[in-house]
């Protein structure tokens, strides 16, 4: 896969020189091209922003700049023997970055970066590109950052562990908590490693039984205990027919019933558990 990433700040992107996503580009999996902005600005100053039409707080990042660099890194990269972009353009408005959105990226063999900083960029840019590629604007969650550079480290990160070879262990993504078309997506419950006891703290006895078949069933209530109390969104979208009778005694028990639809919810009685 090549990623290119244009940005006014090429050092923000320092960290896709570690870790996962650093074997990746060393092992050749991934050719990853950082750009800085400022190159394809033509004035004294290096002027990547201006003040927004129809007034209001902020600037605005120009039509011209990434225009520019965008034609550049997308002749350059075809004629590396690159094909099929698409653009990815980080933006508290754009839709919401999931799992599923990270296995569809991972499919494509060239991502286009640009990360924004000031309120955004010139719309006209995004309505350009659009017209040769498909365009993804993706929010990497309900905040605002100063930028969009934090958010393509967080997409790259998520789109490089999806691409065969870079985990090792291909069956590690079938389990992620967010895998697509599972029929429950569930949180994972708590984990432990050696030594069994560390300040008090003990492991619970089942995890050392040996026994397989209760200590998929614990796990699977850990799951369901983690989510219904830190995501009970997850479970109220569940397809019903995802639950075993276990599933439905635990969701029982921490005070959940199936509604009229047969989808779980938390019952308004129940006392917290
Ligand atoms: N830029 C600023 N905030 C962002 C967010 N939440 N997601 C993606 N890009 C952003």
């Amino acid at each position: 896969m090549r990623l290119d990433v244009v940005t006014i700040f090429p050092e923000y992107l320092e960290p896709l020189n570690v870790s996962l996503v650093g074997k990746a580009r060393a092992r050749g999996q991934l050719d990853v091209n950082v750009h800085d902005l400022r190159e394809w600005t033509y004035d004294r100053h290096n002027t990547v922003d201006d003040t927004p039409y129809g007034g209001g707080p902020g600037m605005v990042m120009k039509t011209d700049p990434w225009g520019a660099a965008l034609d550049d890194v997308l002749a350059e990269g075809y004629e590396d023997g690159a094909h099929g972009p698409v653009l990815v353009v980080p933006t508290p408005s754009g839709r919401p970055f999931t799992q599923e959105l990270a296995v569809e990226l991972s499919e494509r063999p060239w991502l286009v970066f640009t990360p924004a900083r000031y309120e955004g960029i010139d719309r006209r840019v995004m309505d350009e590109y659009a017209t040769r590629m498909p365009v993804y604007e993706v929010s990497i969650g309900d905040y605002v950052l100063a930028g969009g550079e934090a958010a393509v480290l967080v997409v790259t990160e998520a789109v490089a562990r999806l691409l065969p070879g870079v985990l090792g262990n291909a069956e590690s993504h079938r389990d992620d908590s967010f895998a697509p078309g599972a029929m429950a997506n569930l949180l994972e419950g708590p984990i432990y490693t050696k030594p069994p006891q560390w300040r008090g703290h003990g492991i619970p006895d089942v995890l050392l039984s040996g026994h397989h078949g209760k200590i998929a069933r614990w796990r699977r209530d850990e799951a369901l205990r983690r989510t219904t109390r830190n995501r009970p969104d997850l479970i109220e979208r569940c397809d019903p027919g995802a639950f075993d009778k276990k599933d439905r005694e635990m969701l029982s028990i921490l005070g959940w019933r199936p509604g009229p639809d047969g989808r779980f919810g938390r019952d308004p009685e129940a006392v917290e558990e």
